[in-house]
């Protein structure tokens, strides 16, 4: 994975769907990537969130077809691929164009049925690093099938649209938090979001003197896809014995009361979204007030939480992690955390502006020495959600 980026855009697009097609799109439509900055594994609990939009993008261009079937090209130089009206809808081959069958099966339940297009896609958000490339693509192809069929599909209902495209056509059981600040970011803000009711509140993260910084460890364990669908089912476990509806209304009084009965193991993973959820809370509130210390001892609490208790990390994320307390100009981090489902991908640190690049160029020096990964990082602020950049 590459941090380092290419810009996209309409502009950007546009020239390549006209080469392709041999005519010009009339819907360009932009959703992007994200990076939690803290509250991992509670989205599927009801619990709580708190990440942010990133600058990066996937971008989505239509046009109606003219061949009476829709012809989709993943991304700049793949080959086209046709596929008949009928079976659009239905999970299919390549294995890419199920997020667009997908987006186009959820659409057709809310009465919206989308007519052969010619689509190309293009993304500039980081792939299989947990930055949620997949949640941008499904957005914004909704946002973009959306716009084209002149339905108006608000976004918290594409963000469950993308969801229930993880769910039914990628298999992947995720959360709301991806698809939700893909589509609802908003630019210099933070978002919390309250999984079990999905409103929100936007938190301003304007303060020049801080920035956002995002390291890929360059790993990614094959373990993933097993590991998160058994974090939630230690969860589901820890409810029956817990006797809630999910682990937000669990307290860690009944925690302590249930230890017994509850094992080890589902003790600490229902510590874990419990604590979570109350450091969430205090993360939000140190933003508003500007305490950067505090919100980077909730990101600290976080990222220990999930190491011990949830068990989703892995050595070189918590290589990492560390090495953010031990590099010459630590003092300027106010805290570091795993970031996204786990076992590998990113780190997300709060780090002075006036040093965030001395402290990037530190890490990799020192993740390099340690561990011989090379890797890359990326500076950012948050970014806009998801828009239409182009109507004909
Ligand atoms: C993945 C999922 C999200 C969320 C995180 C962990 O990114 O897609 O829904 O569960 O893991 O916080």
């Amino acid at each position: 994975m590459d941090l380092e980026q290419r810009e996209i855009s309409a502009e950007t697009i546009t020239p390549y769907f006209e080469r392709y097609f041999g005519h010009k799109p009339t819907v360009v439509a932009a959703s992007p990537g994200r990076v939690n900055l803290i509250g991992e594994h509670t989205d599927y609990n009801n619990g709580f969130v708190l990440p942010m939009a990133l600058n990066n993008i996937n971008v989505v261009a239509v046009a109606p077809s003219p061949t009476g079937k829709h012809r989709w090209i993943g991304s700049l130089g793949d080959t086209m691929i046709e596929i008949d009206p009928a079976d659009a809808s239905k999970p299919g081959e390549p294995f890419w164009s199920n997020y667009v069958r997908g987006v186009i099966c959820m659409l057709g339940r809310r009465g919206v049925q989308v007519p052969p297009v010619d689509m190309l896609i293009d993304s500039n958000v980081p792939r299989g690093g947990g930055l949620s490339s997949s949640a941008a693509f499904e957005v914004a192809t909704c946002t973009a099938l959306a716009a084209f069929c002149g339905a108006d599909i608000s976004p918290t209902d594409r963000a469950l649209i993308g969801q229930a495209t993880e769910h039914e056509f990628v298999n992947v059981p995720c959360g709301i938090m991806d698809q939700f600040i893909s589509a609802n970011g908003r630019k210099d803000h933070a978002l919390m979001l309250d999984c079990k009711d999905l409103s929100y509140k936007l938190i301003p993260m304007t303060d020049p003197n801080v920035s956002v910084l995002v390291i890929d460890s360059a790993v990614k364990h094959s373990l993933a896809d097993g590991g998160y669908a058994a974090r939630r089912k230690n969860c589901e476990d820890a409810c029956a014995i817990l006797g809630v509806p999910s682990l937000r209304e669990a307290t860690l009084e009944m925690l302590e009361e249930k230890k017994a009965e509850l094992g080890d193991l589902c003790y600490r993973r229902a510590r874990h979204v419990i604590g979570e959820n109350l450091r969430v809370a205090s993360f939000a509130e140190a933003v508003q007030q500007g305490d950067w210390e505090s919100a980077g001892i909730a990101m600290r609490g976080s990222h220990a939480s999930l190491k011990d208790d949830f068990e989703v990390s892995c050595a070189e994320v918590d290589k990492l992690v560390s090495l953010a307390d031990e590099i010459p100009s630590a003092s300027a981090v106010y805290g570091a955390r795993m970031t996204g489902g786990g076992f590998g991908g990113c780190i997300v640190a709060l780090v002075k502006s006036d040093s965030v690049e001395q402290v990037a160029k530190e890490m990799l020096e020192a993740y390099r020495k340690e561990l011989g990964i090379e890797t890359t990082y990326l500076v950012t602020r948050p970014g806009e959600g998801a828009r239409v950049l182009y109507k004909a």
